[in-house]
């Protein structure tokens, strides 16, 4: 038996407290411990989804600062897109907006908003998006350990090139960057072009050097990374729509406590409303500022060139329709077919 000196028993009660207290202590500081949100996108800042990412961190700091901390890292500073959805899978980063087009590869559903001339305006992709069935979409995700908070806005994508490309004829041959989605493979090759996917941040050295001709994207993308700089044209076709899906990590979701997760859903519905309010806008001004710099032609399509580019990219629509699902397709015809010009639709 071991007998224990009055100075052995003092110490072993110290040992005893002092493990206590360390641990109390490194709880305390765990359950006190904030929050972090890793933030990444692939954007500048001055674009709609720079600046609702911004939004959020100011409110997130303003209403749970004490709790909860938001990391923004803006034009792929942390990692592109496509790294990004699989860091989110893993739960290394919290929060993602990207486009519906590059989620292809966890769900076909999104590619609904790639179908080239499906939506006419931002008026009639907020009508598919307010639908049962649009609002469903933000579920589709959650069989990958994924969920959708929100849709954010940014705008109607034009194309870009060397020459006027003002019937699909012009695009025979010319190198399209696009994003990593097989629905603008497909409206490329249904051109006759030569579609090349490319993560975003590599776009403008791609253009300089000519290892591509031509890409798509919306004016304030098309300003902000100075895309316009290295094309000689822009098109105006208002032939897709970039809809960004606000992305968390569902064990994150849900295991945060209940109090902050429901101020984080009402700051994301602020800021939701905060972005889609000014997309249009800040595309409208970043198209201006292209016009007032000169270094690009922007053209308009006459109907008759609008309606030769609808129909030879109608094919796609047919090629992805079994994928996206009839449901998805039917809501968003309907959403689109209201503000078309019905002598133009594509069934
Ligand atoms: C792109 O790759 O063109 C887009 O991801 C840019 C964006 O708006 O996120």
């Amino acid at each position: 038996m071991i007998t224990l000196t009055r100075k052995d028993t003092l110490f072993l009660l110290f040992v005893l407290v002092a493990a206590g207290l360390a641990a109390w202590s490194a709880s305390n500081a765990l359950a006190n411990k904030k929050i972090l949100i890793k933030f990444p996108h692939s954007v500048s800042i001055n674009t709609p989804k720079g600046q609702g990412a911004e939004k959020f961190r100011e409110l997130v700091a303003a209403r749970l600062g004490t709790r909860v901390e938001v990391e923004v890292y803006p034009s792929a500073s942390l990692m592109t897109d496509d790294a990004s959805i699989e860091a989110l899978a893993f739960g290394e980063i919290q929060m993602i907006a990207v486009p519906a087009s590059k989620l292809d590869r966890l769900t076909k559903k999104f590619q609904v908003f790639d179908l080239p001339f499906l939506f006419d305006d931002t008026e009639a992709v907020e009508r598919f998006q307010a639908s049962p069935v649009g609002r469903n979409l933000l579920t589709v995700l959650e069989s990958k350990g994924l969920h959708g908070l929100a849709f954010w806005h940014n705008g109607m994508k034009q194309f870009g090139g060397p020459k006027p490309l003002l019937l699909p004829e012009d695009a025979v041959g010319l190198k399209f960057r696009i994003m990593e989605s097989d629905v603008l493979q497909a409206q490329i090759l249904a051109v006759g072009g030569n579609p090349q996917k490319m993560p975003f941040a590599e776009v403008y050295q791609a253009l300089q050097t000519g290892a591509v001709d031509a890409q798509e994207n919306t004016y304030s993308n098309l300003y902000s990374s100075r895309f316009y700089e290295v094309q000689d044209y822009i098109v105006e076709t208002n032939h897709g729509f970039v809809s960004y899906i606000l992305v968390t990590n569902m064990k994150f979701w849900t295991d945060l406590p209940d109090d902050v997760r429901s101020e984080l859903d009402e700051i994301i519905a602020e800021t939701s409303h905060f972005v889609n309010s000014r997309a249009k806008a800040m595309n409208d001004i970043a198209k201006q500022k292209i016009l007032d710099s000169g270094q690009s032609e922007l053209l308009n399509l006459t109907p008759a060139q609008r309606l030769a580019w609808q129909k030879a990219m109608a094919p796609v629509w047919e090629q992805f329709r079994g994928d996206i699902g009839e449901d998805v397709m039917a809501a968003a015809i309907a959403a689109g077919q209201s503000s078309r010009d019905t002598g133009a639709t594509q069934e």
